[in-house]
């Protein structure tokens, strides 16, 4: 079967921070596209494509523009749908039909999702923090343009509901609603954020929840500077 619209989108990319359920959704992607999976995170390692190791957050510091280079290579060298599942924005150059996907997950799940991963205090926080004011979101606008963005909250989607809603989505083209998440909104008045909070503020090397609301500030007033976003929420 071919799915409309989705013969021209020949990189798929799937965004988020560790979590939110990238390699799950990706492997099924790649199934129902018959198309190829590069994880990021993966290659970087597999590859050696970084420039140094932080040993501080026990990550490998990514060399872009090399990892670019690689996707590029793969997006010319095949016909099929290439799906990149990648933590960070990176961009193949010179693909011009593409699709950006980012997922996003409540914090309050992500937290224990990070916490049975083994992850440890410090980078769990580092990442709920990321998801709560929404670097993620900024990193893929500021890459790939905020009209390319469509963001869907996976929290409480099943992985073929997760799917549907992209192969949905890339069959329709523009016509997507717009808005875009923000968990601290949702979750004011949820005693749950409170405890959140202090749970980062203890374990972050951020000081505190002053500055999550400073960082969602400057989330917020560069997004509206970039235009609204799209989004797909559950049906
Ligand atoms: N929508 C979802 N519903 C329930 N569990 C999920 C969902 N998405 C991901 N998970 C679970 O969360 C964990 C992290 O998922 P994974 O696909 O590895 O995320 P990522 O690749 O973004 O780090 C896995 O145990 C996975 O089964
Ligand atoms: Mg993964």
């Amino acid at each position: 079967m071919r799915v409309r619209g989705t013969a021209l989108r020949k990189v798929i990319y799937l965004l988020g921070v560790p979590g939110t359920g990238k390699s799950s959704v990706g492997r099924e992607l790649v199934r129902r596209l018959h198309g190829e999976l590069v994880d990021v995170s993966e290659l970087v390692v597999r590859k050696g494509l970084y420039t140094s190791y932080d040993r501080e957050n026990a990550t490998y510091v990514a060399d872009v523009p090399r990892i670019s280079k690689l996707l590029a290579e793969k997006a010319s060298s095949s016909n099929s749908s290439l799906v990149v599942s990648s933590n960070f924005a990176v961009r193949a150059p010179g693909a011009r039909d593409f699709a950006v996907f980012l997922l996003r997950c409540n914090p309050l799940v992500l937290m224990k999702r990070l916490s049975d991963r083994g992850y440890d205090n410090k980078k769990i926080s580092d990442n709920l923090i990321a998801e709560l004011v929404g670097l993620s979101l900024d990193d893929a606008c500021t890459t790939f343009g905020s009209k390319n963005v469509v963001e869907i909250d996976a929290t409480k989607l099943s992985m073929s509901l997760i799917v549907s809603c992209i192969m949905d989505e890339l069959a329709r083209g523009d016509d997507a609603p717009r808005g875009w998440i923000d968990w601290i909104s949702r979750l004011e008045g949820n005693p749950a954020l409170g405890d959140l909070v202090l749970f980062i503020s203890r374990h972050s090397s951020a000081p505190g929840l002053s500055s999550v609301r400073h960082r969602r500030h400057r989330a917020q007033a560069s997004l509206k500077r970039r235009g609204s976003l799209r989004r797909v929420s559950a049906p």
